[in-house]
């Protein structure tokens, strides 16, 4: 161990979403951080820990208490708890912890005490990321509220003389606006120095992979993204352009032209042996009648080894290869690789085939650790060219997770109950709503849920206030069950939106594509943007014409995101255009942040 890594905070992960992101932070804060699984920190063997952290968690407190090894009633070192963390401490010191009533996802204002210690010197006001059901009703003894919110009254908590402190909020999220500035006042309780700088991790990672690779063959999905060209120059440099062998599945799922442009980005950045495999027929006809999300990622990922075993028998590579993965953090706590994280959904590069490859030692993820935002700094220190490091993240199974199949025309029934909540809420703001017969997936309280999207619009204007709108949408979200996602129609509805038996077939990939085409022609140069998908759902209008949806969000790390508040006269233009596609009809805005929304439907 260094001497930078001598003084270090400890996290303890229950299984949340952001675990990592807290280690992140708390090493850009200059101080080593490492994360632990509950049982097997042990206090007494570790005396370089100056802090801990206990981080969120997709459990209830109410249903299972974790075991951790130590008892925090004589802890020496400051304790702060985050979400799960700040109800477990409650919970384990004698507070009571409630299942949830009132339920809070997305930005919150929150009143703070301005006296106390994590947040002296900010505003009484603070704008903060929530996830969770559960809450805390009495705190332990000793203890005292430092913040709340209209839904919850102690959001904050603290105990000055123990120097332990609760947050139900994420201060890890770029979405607190204040998150790190916590976090600092934090740490400057744990100890007064800061040794650890962030490392250059380019020559770190590019001395990994020559070590991993020895004498084998290099093979790596390219996908034309940030992620998989950043993995493929790193490995240029660390064995050389003729050991490596990228190949670029054209799947049938990519973008217009991006199978032409990706032939010429790589040309001009001199690699050698790029491979170019059409398999957009295989992948169709396997794809074709798939309905469920899960099952579509999963045949996507099995898809991409069976490729790679045939190519490897035409190379006749026997053992001697390696594979590279473009994996960046988010792909695998997504997945459900921290061992207390769920499921959310699963990344094309974590299917059980390249798990099984994984186990048998045959992969190597050198951006494994990292987020996007880390991965285009790395790209920019390789010099690849900054159009390249900007581009939108695109996932790996393509625009076949934007295409809502749907394989009945008879909707179910289980949401109407809430339909009719969902009209008392909105009628303070004279929209009209309704709840959609379709599902997509969405992260609630660190959880996967696979649920409804409600639809609102407005019979008097279609100019959005998006103000307006991200209020109806955390009032929805928030009180409904059935829903996990919100949208807005730019058109008054006219006449009933009918469910349709719908797939995955060719007709309806070039009619994305196109849609897709179009819009991304006037955002693709607006910057606060970080990503749009175009999302096409199984259902008509009157006139038979397919409802699509945008989703224009704002990230740093795909980790959490907001909506982006799209300029009402863009949006007309960008509507004017898309007339032109005759079987196009409503056009809806996605206004669901992450959580409770993922930022991809599927
Ligand atoms: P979600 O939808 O979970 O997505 O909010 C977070 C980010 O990950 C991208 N994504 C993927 N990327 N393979 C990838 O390489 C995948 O299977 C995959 N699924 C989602 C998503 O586009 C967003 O940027």
């Amino acid at each position: 161990m260094t001497s930078k890594e001598n003084v270090k905070i400890a996290i303890i992960d229950f299984g949340g979403q952001y675990t990592h992101l807290i280690a992140r932070r708390i090493r850009k804060l200059g101080i080593y951080s490492e994360i632990y699984q509950p049982e097997n920190f042990h206090l007494n063997k570790e005396p370089n820990v100056v802090g801990i952290i206990f981080s969120g968690g997709p459990k209830s407190i109410t249903d299972n208490q974790y075991k951790i090894q130590f008892d925090i009633r004589e802890l020496k070192v400051p304790l702060l708890g985050i979400c799960y963390g700040h109800q477990l401490i409650s919970a384990l010191l004698g507070g009571r912890v409630l299942r949830g009533k009132s339920r809070e996802y997305g930005l919150t204002t929150i009143h703070c005490e301005t006296k106390s210690a994590l947040f002296n010197g900010l505003s009484q006001e603070q704008k903060v990321w929530m996830s969770h059901y559960d809450y805390i009703e009495a705190l332990p003894e000793g203890f005292r509220i430092t913040a709340s919110s209209n839904l919850t009254k102690i959001v904050a908590y603290e105990s000055q003389d123990r120097k332990i402190f609760g947050m139900q909020f994420h201060p890890e999220v770029t979405h607190t606006i204040n998150g790190m500035a916590m976090l600092n006042k934090f740490i400057s309780i744990c100890t007064n120095i800061r040794p650890w700088n962030s490392e250059d991790y380019k020559d770190v990672i590019i001395d990994k992979i020559r070590k991993g690779v020895g004498n084998k063959k290099v093979f790596l999905f390219l996908s034309g993204g940030v992620d998989s060209t950043v993995s493929l120059m790193l490995c240029i440099k660390a064995i050389g352009n003729e050991n490596v062998f990228p190949i670029y599945i054209d799947t049938g799922f990519m973008r217009e032209n991006e199978t032409f442009e990706i032939k010429n980005r790589f040309e001009k950045l001199g690699v050698k042996n790029l491979k170019i495999i059409n398999a957009g027929k295989l992948f169709l006809q396997k794809l074709k009648w798939i309905v469920n999300p899960e099952q579509k990622r999963k045949i996507i990922g099995q898809l991409f080894i069976k490729i790679l075993n045939k190519e490897l028998l035409k190379m006749k590579t026997s053992n001697n290869w390696m594979l590279v993965q473009g994996t960046i953090y988010p792909d695998t706590i997504e997945s459900g690789d921290s061992k207390n994280s769920t499921n959310i959904k699963t990344h094309h590069n974590r299917v059980f085939e390249i798990e099984k490859l994984i186990k048998q030692g045959k992969v190597i993820e050198p951006l494994k650790e990292l987020y996007k935002d880390e991965v285009r700094e790395l790209g920019k220190s390789l010099g690849l060219p900054e159009e390249l490091l900007q581009r939108h993240p695109f996932p790996g199974p393509g625009l076949a997770i934007r295409i809502i199949a749907s394989d009945t025309d008879k909707p179910e029934t289980s949401y109407n109950q809430d339909e009719h909540y969902l009209n008392d809420i909105l009628k303070p703001y004279k929209f009209q709503a309704m709840i959609l017969p379709i599902k997509s997936v969405g992260v609630q309280g660190d959880t996967r849920t696979y649920n409804h999207p409600a639809l609102i619009w407005s019979n008097e204007h279609r100019k959005p206030n998006w103000d307006t709108l991200r209020e109806c949408a955390n009032k929805i979200v928030n009180q409904l069950n059935s829903v996990n996602r919100v949208l807005f129609s730019l058109e008054k509805l006219n006449g009933e939106l009918r469910l349709r038996r719908c797939y995955l077939n060719k007709k309806q990939i070039d009619l994305l594509r196109k849609v897709d085409a179009i819009v991304w022609k006037y955002v693709y140069s607006i910057k606060e943007i970080w990503q749009m998908p175009v999302v096409s759902i199984p259902l008509f209008d009157d006139k038979g014409r397919q409802v699509f949806v945008i989703r224009p969000v704002c990230s740093k790390d795909g980790m959490t995101a907001d909506f982006y508040q799209m300029d009402f006269a863009l949006l007309e233009k960008i509507i004017e255009e898309l007339k032109t596609i005759r079987e196009l009809g409503n056009l809806c805005y996605d206004i669901t942040t992450k959580p409770p929304g993922t930022i991809e439907w599927e």
